[in-house]
């Protein structure tokens, strides 16, 4: 049986990429609801009828567990997809917990970047709540993020004045950790970094799902031992053709690179 991922876009490969690392002979489907995508921007409504919509096509797959890699989804619709489904389904959350307890003892404070609609959910502001006692962690949309992942755009020469302009508000200086809440933003951690001052931690939840899917199938001794195969799917259409699967290659790649200067 394969893993199911899900996202809007690209974005999620983020997560199928720390997942290679801890189960790399799962045989996994990859699903980007690319006539959908930016969800952020939507109404609640709209993005919760095309997940569902999205995940009934996956679920008629044979998978043994379902990861909603893709912040926005996760906080409209998690619960509802675990009432729906017998399989185990995992979301991704900002990663506030690990920041704010980073943050600590610094005297700064945590910026959380993300979608419109995931920092407007409950979900959200209930986590901040639980865990933000000292009143440290902010928030932005950062929506223009999105949009470039999904053109590739990764290194055009307007994401850093676009950064500048929707940072511009903000002391950057009294952040010590920016929280990566979207998974299409660890794409662009070079040029967040080049925007913060030097020191700032960007973290992303992109590991702890990882490696709670691991652990949830280890505990139902369901690792597999298959080839690590991929099928990729654009909303429901399976993607064949070799130029776009060597470009969604290419982001595993780019996010090797990406962790070996970090
Ligand atoms: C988007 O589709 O706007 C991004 C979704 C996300 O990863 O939160």
């Amino acid at each position: 049986m394969r893993i199911g991922f899900f996202d809007s876009g690209i974005g999620g490969l983020t997560v199928l990429h720390q997942a290679l690392k801890f189960l790399p002979q799962e045989d996994y489907l990859f699903y980007a609801d690319t006539a959908h995508v930016p969800y952020g921007d939507k109404t609640k409504a709209e993005v919760r009828a095309y997940i569902l919509q999205a995940v009934e096509f996956i679920a008629r797959h044979n998978i043994k567990a379902l990861v909603i890699a893709c912040n926005t989804a996760t906080s409209i619709v998690i619960e509802e997809l675990r009432q729906r489904y017998d399989f185990p389904v995992l979301g991704i959350e900002p990663a506030v917990k690990p920041a704010v307890e980073q943050s600590e003892g610094k005297q700064k404070k945590v910026l959380v970047l993300a979608t419109r609609l995931t920092l407007q959910e409950k979900k959200y502001h209930d986590l901040v709540h639980r865990i933000d006692h000292g009143e440290i962690v902010d928030s932005l949309p950062l929506p223009g993020l999105v949009q470039f992942a999904e053109r590739f755009e990764f290194d055009d020469k307007t994401i850093i004045p676009y950064l500048y302009k929707e940072l511009a508000h903000l002391e950057l200086e009294r952040y010590s950790t920016v929280v990566l809440g979207c998974t299409h933003f660890p794409y662009f951690v070079e040029s967040l970094r080049q925007v913060f001052p030097p020191g700032v931690n960007f973290i992303s939840g992109s590991m702890g799902t990882a490696r709670h899917l691991a652990h949830l199938l280890e505990a139902k001794d369901q690792v597999n031992q298959g080839t690590g195969e991929i099928l990729f799917f654009r909303s429901n259409v399976q993607v064949d053709d070799p130029a776009t699967l060597a470009k969604y290659y290419s982001l595993f790649k780019r996010l090797d690179e990406i962790e070996k200067r970090e």
